[in-house]
């Protein structure tokens, strides 16, 4: 399957919000990535529900909602009730991630983990079964336009070798500092999902930007 890509909407312009998703929605992007962060559990905060909500009734592509929050478990409902169709939760933030991972399933979402850079991909050995996404912060959370962590690099093919061998699908999402100059190498690695926020609403053209990692590899079969 071809991998995907998902804008991050906290790098666009807030002052023309639905300019900015409607060329998410006009471009080869797969889904829209909404990142929400409360000030306690990253030193940053961003956008809550209503957000989501006027996000949600202007994009025709899938919300992937990245909650860098503490407690999840108290707001992963309302985030689903106002249209996320992927909440991720971290693993740093759940010492019950099970049974959160059961009420973003029960609510009617698709269930992601991420994990910090620090953080062991033997964390969440005894859940995988339970993800559609597993996202591999490649940043220390909290802002965008941050250096890539190239450390993430040998990790996604550790996950991945561990999803090959227990014969799971699930999704592997890089998250923090991709864009062009790492994308090929993040993709061979075995990611699934690419997110980019600077690299594309800082780029001169974001829809060709977005077209460009989405057929990053072709070039590479091609040549
Ligand atoms: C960082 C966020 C990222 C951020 C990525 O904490 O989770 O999704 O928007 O931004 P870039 O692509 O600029 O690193
Ligand atoms: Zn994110």
């Amino acid at each position: 399957m071809k991998h995907l890509i998902a804008p991050s909407l906290l790098a666009s312009d807030f002052g023309k919000l639905n300019e900015e998703i409607q060329l998410v929605n006009d471009s080869e992007a797969d889904w829209l990535h909404f990142d929400v962060m409360d000030g306690h559990f990253v030193p940053n905060i961003s956008f809550g529900f209503p957000i989501l909500k006027a996000a949600k009734a202007v994009c025709t592509k899938p919300i992937d909602v990245h909650l860098m929050i503490s407690n999840p478990e108290l707001y992963v409902q309302r985030y689903i009730d106002a249209g996320a169709d992927v909440v991720t939760v971290h693993v740093e933030a759940c010492p019950h991630l099970h049974r959160v991972l059961q009420m973003i399933h029960e609510g009617g979402a698709k269930a992601g983990v991420a994990l910090n850079p620090h953080t062991s991909v033997s964390s969440i050995e005894h859940v995988l079964e339970d993800l559609d996404l597993i996202c591999l912060m490649s940043v220390n959370p909290g802002f965008g336009g941050q250096k890539f962590i190239y450390q993430t690099i040998p990790k996604i093919r550790e996950l991945k070798a561990r999803l090959v061998e227990r014969n799971l699908n699930c999704h592997i999402e890089i998250d923090g500092g991709v864009g062009l100059q790492n994308a090929e190498q993040i993709l061979k690695a075995g990611a699934t999902v690419l997110v980019a926020g600077s690299a594309v609403f800082r780029s001169d053209n974001p829809r060709e930007t977005i077209k460009e990692l989405k057929h990053c590899l072709d070039d590479t079969i091609l040549a």
